[in-house]
């Protein structure tokens, strides 16, 4: 009998490393006849198209570019535009030059730099909720923090983080909602193309007369042997927005979460904080935010016995390869010493994530200034919801009585 394929479905929503599993043990390359994609499921399989330089990220959205602008050309302008922009969206050559100047300019001494600046901002957030009997670490702690954090990174005002969050609310609309044609959908994703393009024009006329260290005032300096338009440049903001908050505020929801249903875990860390590096790679591997990324191959490629077809779409799960017991031992077990984790949360091959080494120490800062400042925190008992989406996977909310 052929295992359930819906990732949509609130089983798969509420427990996909159950689902993978399950998908794996039938056949780690399946053929979902309801998404009509390859799932797969196995470690090496997922790490090797990762690496492989055929595969395209394009093709992945191109159906979508094509149809929204076939069909919606004047009013989806400029969310279109920025999407242009999205190195992700974009296969090399276009993805070199697009990548090439964030990464120069994203360094490592870019986010040693930041670190002191996220310890402040973790502090006065836990400071102002330390009254309180019980809060919402979502949208308490870990949104406001990686919205505070990217506005540091990229040198914005922090009063713009309202908008931002926004802002990001509905431009992903526009990814994860692809399949829906209703007018109110398509305004919204119209306006926030709109209004960013506006927000963002106005903040690189102000970089470019006063420049400072932030990434902005780097890229635009960076990006002139690339050739960028300004429309580039927004777009890879507005790339980097998106990137950044989602991804890192899951990881700082469900990486609580995870460690408050595992008090054995959570003692031996409050013991030793020192141990926080290692814990934070093995919350990324147990319940990261990254669910599964799109490849397409631009030629037939066997994959586990299978023969599949160029232009058919592969969904890389990579929830399910860090799940794979043929590499982790006893995967379902959360194990915050765990090594080697050779996990993939950040992806692999040409668009590893950029912003991975500002995500670990965001949740450095986070984990241990929660973790110190709260020594009785415990999870408030009610049903855990998720994000009802293919790519991520965050917690909606969760609540924590504080003392
Ligand atoms: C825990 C937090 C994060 C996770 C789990 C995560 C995960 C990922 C993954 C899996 C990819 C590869 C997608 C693919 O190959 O299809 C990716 C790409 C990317 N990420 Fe992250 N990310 C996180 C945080 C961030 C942050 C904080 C930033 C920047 C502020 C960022 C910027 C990017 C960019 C620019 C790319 C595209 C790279 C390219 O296409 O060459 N990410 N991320």
């Amino acid at each position: 009998m052929l295992p359930p394929d819906d990732l949509l479905s609130m089983d798969a929503v509420r427990d996909p490393q159950g689902f993978f599993k399950r998908l794996r043990e039938h056949d780690p390359a399946f053929w979902s006849n309801r998404h009509k994609v390859w799932i797969l499921t196995g470690y090496h399989d997922v790490e090797r198209i990762f690496q492989d330089r055929s595969m395209s990220t394009a093709q992945g959205i191109g159906a979508l570019r094509k149809r929204m602008m076939a069909e919606h050309a004047e009013l989806l302008k400029h969310a279109m535009s920025l999407l242009d922009g999205w190195m992700l969206f974009n296969d090399p050559p276009v993805h070199t030059r697009l990548r090439d100047p964030v990464r120069r300019s994203f360094s490592p001494a870019m986010v040693d730099r930041l670190v002191p600046r996220i310890e402040r901002h973790a502090k006065t957030l836990l400071d102002g909720i330390k009254e309180k009997g019980e809060v919402d670490i979502v949208s308490g702690f870990a949104q406001p923090l990686t919205a505070m954090v990217i506005c540091d990174l990229l040198g914005i005002e922090l009063r713009e983080r309202e908008f931002l969050r926004e802002w990001a609310r509905d431009f992903g609309k526009l990814i994860y909602g692809a399949s829906s044609r209703s007018q109110d959908y398509l305004n919204s994703v119209a306006r926030a193309g709109d209004v960013f393009f506006e927000r963002f024009r106005d903040r690189i006329a102000e970089k470019r007369a006063s420049p400072s260290d932030d990434l902005l005032s780097l890229l635009l300096t960076a990006s002139t042997a690339e050739r960028w338009t300004e429309a580039e440049i927004i777009g890879a903001c507005s790339m980097l927005l998106f990137a950044g908050h989602d991804t890192t505020s899951a990881l700082l929801g469900s990486g609580v979460r995870a460690m408050l249903q595992h008090p054995d875990q959570l003692i031996r860390l409050r013991a030793d904080l020192s141990l926080m590096p290692d814990a934070v790679e093995e919350l990324l591997r147990f319940d990261g935010p990254s669910k599964t990324f799109i490849r397409v191959p631009v030629a037939p490629i066997e994959i586990g016995g299978h023969e599949i077809a160029a232009g058919q779409n592969l969904w890389l799960g990579i929830l399910a390869a860090d799940h794979d017991p043929a590499v982790f031992a006893e995967p379902e077990r959360l194990n915050l010493r765990r090594s080697p984790n050779p996990h993939i949360a950040f992806g692999a091959g040409i668009h590893f994530c950029l912003g991975s080494a500002l995500a670990r120490s965001e949740a450095k800062v986070a984990f241990t200034g929660l973790l110190e400042q709260f020594p009785k925190l415990r999870l408030v008992e009610r049903e855990h919801r998720w994000s009802p989406t293919v790519v991520d996977r965050f917690l909606l909310e969760l609540p924590v009585h504080l003392n």
